[in-house]
């Protein structure tokens, strides 16, 4: 029950706080399959090392000059490159022209459409890049673990353990699937993200305006301790 009424609240709060972003809109509007889970896709590599306000405006270009993935394997590398330009880390782009190649030439075109086979077969696609995808394009039912989700769910699990040891990172996968909505799995991963981005930052975390603050265990050993203080004065 408890899992059920974080869902519920996380979600409200993103239905109502949430930034518009291209990618969010396309999930929303575009219907066909392939076209989702390719314009997923180039989000996330873009996402993967460049801040939000930076990728809004190279996904828009990249997706009104190949809005397809086919329209992408046509391309040439220096082509590509020449629209990478500004972002950073290069292989990114080359490795998203691979993928579009091997995807027209291997796979009849068809974007894949499950997480692991997202994994398994696109190049520079990772554990958290395919549950990226697989979630907000196609709905499978798959927690992603990105850095702002490590620090979220070891703050609301009071995880005091090293965040970035392999074991901890196992047992919030483990987490973050068992949370995830299964009815809105992209929208609560995005959500998740949205909170560490916005709310559960690094330094000073807005705890007073978070929407699973009653489900956190790090703001229930604080408010204590600042209850403890006040009674103290
Ligand atoms: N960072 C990585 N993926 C993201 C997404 N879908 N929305 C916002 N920030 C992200």
């Amino acid at each position: 029950a408890e899992v059920i009424l974080l869902r519920s609240q996380l979600l409200d709060w993103y239905d109502k706080e949430k930034r518009e972003l291209p990618w969010r809109t396309l999930a929303i509007t575009e219907k066909d399959l392939n076209v989702r889970t390719y314009a997923v896709w180039v989000s996330e590599i873009m996402l993967q090392q460049t801040q939000v306000a930076t990728v809004i405006e190279y996904y828009n270009k990249w997706i009104k000059r190949w809005p397809t993935v086919q329209d992408l394997a046509t391309a040439t590398l220096e082509e590509v490159n020449q629209m990478w330009a500004g972002l950073g880390y290069y292989s990114r782009g080359k490795r998203l022209h691979e993928g579009a190649q091997k995807v027209v030439s291997e796979l009849n075109g068809q974007m894949p459409q499950t997480v692991e086979n997202l994994l398994k077969q696109l190049p520079g696609v990772g554990r958290y890049t395919a549950a990226a995808i697989g979630s907000i394009a196609l709905g499978q039912v798959s927690g992603a673990v990105d850095g702002n989700v490590i620090r979220v769910l070891c703050r609301v699990r009071a995880i005091g353990a090293d965040s970035t040891s392999p074991a901890v990172t196992e047992a919030l996968w483990n987490t973050v699937d068992l949370l995830v909505d299964p009815s809105r799995p992209g929208d609560f991963n995005q959500a998740m993200m949205e909170l560490g981005a916005c709310i559960c930052t690094p330094k000073a975390p807005l705890c007073s305006q978070c929407p699973i603050q009653s489900h956190c265990r790090s703001h229930h050993k604080v408010s204590y301790i600042q209850q403890q203080n006040t009674n103290k004065l």
